[in-house]
């Protein structure tokens, strides 16, 4: 086992000039489960292409322990890698594939036969041995994939979107078996994915890339409380973060008829530099729906409604709650916003609502820069 470190790693693909992973600084622990997730192109495949030595480092270092292995054939890594299109030889049984890395390393019959037989334990694939990889299903030859890599004892696990040939059911299933297993074995994973919802479930922590560049690393639930910056905030979460740039008041920024308070510290960063406004984050959970009636505390006139109108376009209901989409005039401009109500009050299509975001999960962005200004 061992840790893994992108010391400022960078790609340029010969014959172009911006780098496709540009400074990339990640120390992943010995055991952790790493993934990389961002939209297609941002650099993902390069970045663990990198590590597994099929791309050549431009820039900056990669360590595996305490070894250097920027400059090290594949061969002389000790990672075993998974990749989306895993091309089982067909020819050969499930065992053979399995063993066969280790049947070109030179290790005897009986030893492979061992350690074959100890993934397939793992694996759940022992009934499956003698079979050729089309009798199985694309669950089954996913883990025979797996198995290829787990034969290897090798000191890091990559694995490349390797679930997306899998309808979504199995997806699911697969997901929690990969991360159970990774668990038990407990051999440090890099694991790329461009699906958030994937990258927050599995991963211990979660690097998010964008063109390139690193975005954040965290825990999913950092990830998911407190994004780094806008990207951040619109990449990771389902239905996404509602984003909308408001005017600054005194004490906190006006949202429709409502002024929903943000801290001194936020306020004063945004005018430092030279905003008039922010660009506020809230959760589709995080919206109160309120009376119709002008009572509500926060309201700017006794006769108007708190908060921001609504109008129900498309409501989703998913029995336990349900998500509004609707359409709103924030400071004069038409605006999408999604939000979560419950299971036994979805309000009717082409009705209105009022809602206040509370006050306490409200994300704060600068405008200008998109960097997160709330604690
Ligand atoms: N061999 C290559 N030569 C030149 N540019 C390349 C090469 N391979 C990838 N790139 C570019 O590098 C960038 C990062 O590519 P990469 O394959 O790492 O993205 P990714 O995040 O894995 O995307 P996806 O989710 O689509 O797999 C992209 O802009 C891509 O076009
Ligand atoms: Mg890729």
């Amino acid at each position: 086992m061992a840790t893994v470190t992108f010391d400022k790693a960078t790609r340029v693909y010969p014959g172009t000039e911006k780098p496709a992973v540009d400074q990339l600084e990640i120390e992943i622990a010995d055991g952790e489960f790493l993934v990389l997730v961002g939209p297609s192109g941002c650099g993902k495949s390069t970045s663990l292409r990198m590590l597994a030595g099929l791309e050549d480092v431009n820039g900056g270092a990669i360590r595996i322990g305490e070894r250097d292995v920027t400059h090290l054939p594949p061969k002389d890594r000790d990672i075993a890698m998974v990749f989306q299109n895993y091309a089982l030889y067909p020819h050969m049984t499930v065992a053979d594939n399995m063993g066969f890395a280790l049947k070109i390393a030179g290790v005897n019959k009986a030893e492979i036969r061992k350690k074959v037989e100890e993934a397939a334990q793992i694996l759940d694939l022992t009934p499956y041995l003698d079979r050729k990889p089309k009798a199985l299903s694309g669950g089954q030859r996913q883990r025979v994939a797996m198995g290829r890599a787990i034969v290897r004892e090798p000191q890091v696990f990559l694995m490349d979107e390797p679930l997306s040939n899998l309808d979504a059911k199995l997806r699911v299933s697969t997901r929690t078996q990969i991360a159970s297993l990774q668990r038990r074995l407990g051999i440090t994973t890099v694991y790329v994915t461009h699906d958030q919802t994937e990258a927050l479930t599995m991963g211990d922590r979660v690097a998010v890339l964008k063109d390139g560049l690193l975005q954040q690393v965290d825990s999913p639930r950092n990830m998911y409380d407190k994004p780094a910056n806008l990207f951040v905030a619109g990449f990771i979460g389902s239905p996404a973060m509602n984003l909308v740039e408001v005017p600054i008041t005194d004490g906190g920024v006006k949202f429709g008829n409502s002024v929903v308070p943000v801290s001194r510290a936020a306020l004063s960063a945004a005018a430092d530099r030279g905003d008039k406004t922010v660009t506020v984050g809230i959760r589709p959970e995080h919206f109160d729906v309120v009376e119709h009636s002008g009572s509500t505390s926060g309201a700017l006139s006794k006769d108007a409604p708190a908060g921001l109108a609504v109008q129900v376009n498309v409501v989703e209901e998913l029995g336990s709650d349900g998500f509004v989409y609707g359409a709103s005039k924030v400071s004069g401009e038409d605006k999408e916003l999604v939000v979560r109500v419950g299971g036994r009050s979805v309000p009717a299509k082409g009705s209105e609502l009022h809602v206040v975001p509370r006050a306490d999960e409200l994300h704060v962005f600068a405008t200008s820069t998109g960097e997160r200004l709330t604690d």
